[in-house]
């Protein structure tokens, strides 16, 4: 009998249910062929390119209270800061010598940062870098607002969608979130034009190999471009404080399993799998990702954006994070290039991801 990796290698999109389930269950198992089986999709389609996108990390004050997230509304210990439109510019400024032309704004639900804050943000940048791509990440907004930011120049957004499973959700998130406005919000953003990321921590409290296969299923209906992941790290400082972190092995599966069903999607080796394993951003590109996002935000105020603890790059210059993260591209066998870096065109027959 043929065994799960080999039964999955050879259905890819039309794996079932139950051979999901077996792969993204705990058994120890080895997973070399299905790593080199990533690579070589990734390969086939974008050769050895990483793509960097610069990171600018712009306010942490947040109306949220995600039971996970270190800088959540209720965490009293966070130390907030805000950045100003001539602080972030001059990040993208920086960003842009160091050869990056997609800039990623990311930051939590900031009601100081109204639309038109947004708008007036994104517009200068998108004059200012005609030939870079700005990416947005600024959580939950209406479909009128994204619209906005869509007019003044934006072209991808980021909201991981963290769980496609109801109960898992109520879990993770207190009213007055929903999935159901987090789905809404994505197909919001994908009807407008946007090329969307989504995604899901590894490991989070109450993740099983159900909801993982229900994040699987969502990710097939949504087709985003981008798709991030990385294990769920624990914050002493939230609810969830002491709960044991996402696991490395299995968010190295959970990247190359994305790899095969999204053969054309870009997928970051994430900070939080930098944070796990002190290599575990190169073992993540060897698995199938295609995309670093090196922070851009002044060295004054990374160490506040804290999603969770002992996060990485929190100390270094943006320069010292690009010569770093070259090297690091480069022992993992890959070449860092500085293009815009849309998602590759796959023929349809081939590939579920649609390229904007
Ligand atoms: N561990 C790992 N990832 C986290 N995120 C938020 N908190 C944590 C944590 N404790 C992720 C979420 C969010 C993204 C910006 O960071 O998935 O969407
Ligand atoms: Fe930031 Fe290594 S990538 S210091």
């Amino acid at each position: 009998m043929p065994d799960s990796v080999s039964e999955f290698l050879r259905l890819r999109q039309d794996a079932d249910d139950a051979l999901l389930l077996s792969l993204l269950a705990d058994e120890p198992r080895d997973d070399t062929a299905l790593f080199a089986a990533a690579d070589a999709v990734r390969r086939h389609w974008y050769g050895d390119a990483v793509y960097l996108r610069g990171l600018i990390e712009f306010t942490n004050y947040c109306k949220n209270d995600c039971y996970y997230c270190g800088i959540r509304h209720g965490n009293r210990n966070a130390q907030r800061y805000r950045l100003t439109t001539d602080e972030i510019l001059a990040c993208a400024a920086e960003g842009y010598r160091l050869g990056y032309r997609t800039f990623v704004l990311q930051g939590g639900e900031d009601p100081y940062f109204t639309d038109e804050r947004i708008c007036e943000i994104v517009s200068a940048l998108h004059r200012g870098y005609p030939d870079c791509a700005v990416t947005l990440s600024v959580g939950e907004k209406t479909r009128e607002s994204y619209q906005a930011f869509f007019d003044a120049g934006a072209r991808r957004y980021l909201l991981r969608h963290e769980t496609a499973d109801e109960a898992h959700y109520r879990q993770l998130h207190p009213d007055p979130m929903s999935l159901e406005n987090r789905k809404r919000c994505l197909f919001d953003l994908r009807e407008i034009g946007y090329q969307v990321g989504s995604g899901f921590m590894i490991g989070s409290p109450g993740q099983t190999p159900e909801t993982l296969l229900a994040d699987f299923r969502f990710l097939q209906e949504l087709r985003p471009q981008m798709i991030g992941v990385g294990p769920y790290l624990t914050h002493p400082d939230t609810p969830f404080a002491g709960q044991p972190s996402g696991d490395l092995k299995r968010g190295l599966r959970i990247v190359a399993m994305l790899r095969l069903l999204f053969p054309n999607a870009l997928i970051p080796a994430t900070t939080a799998f930098g944070t796990v394993a002190p290599n575990g951003r190169e073992l993540a590109l060897r698995a199938g990702a295609n995309v670093v996002m090196p922070n851009l935000s002044p060295v004054r105020v990374r160490k506040l954006y804290s999603l969770y603890e002992n996060k990485i790059c929190t100390g270094e210059e943006a320069a010292e994070c690009r010569g770093c993260l070259e090297r690091r591209i480069e022992a993992a066998g890959y070449r860092a290039v500085t293009a815009v870096g849309d998602a590759a065109a796959v023929p349809a027959a081939e590939c579920p991801v649609t390229t904007a």
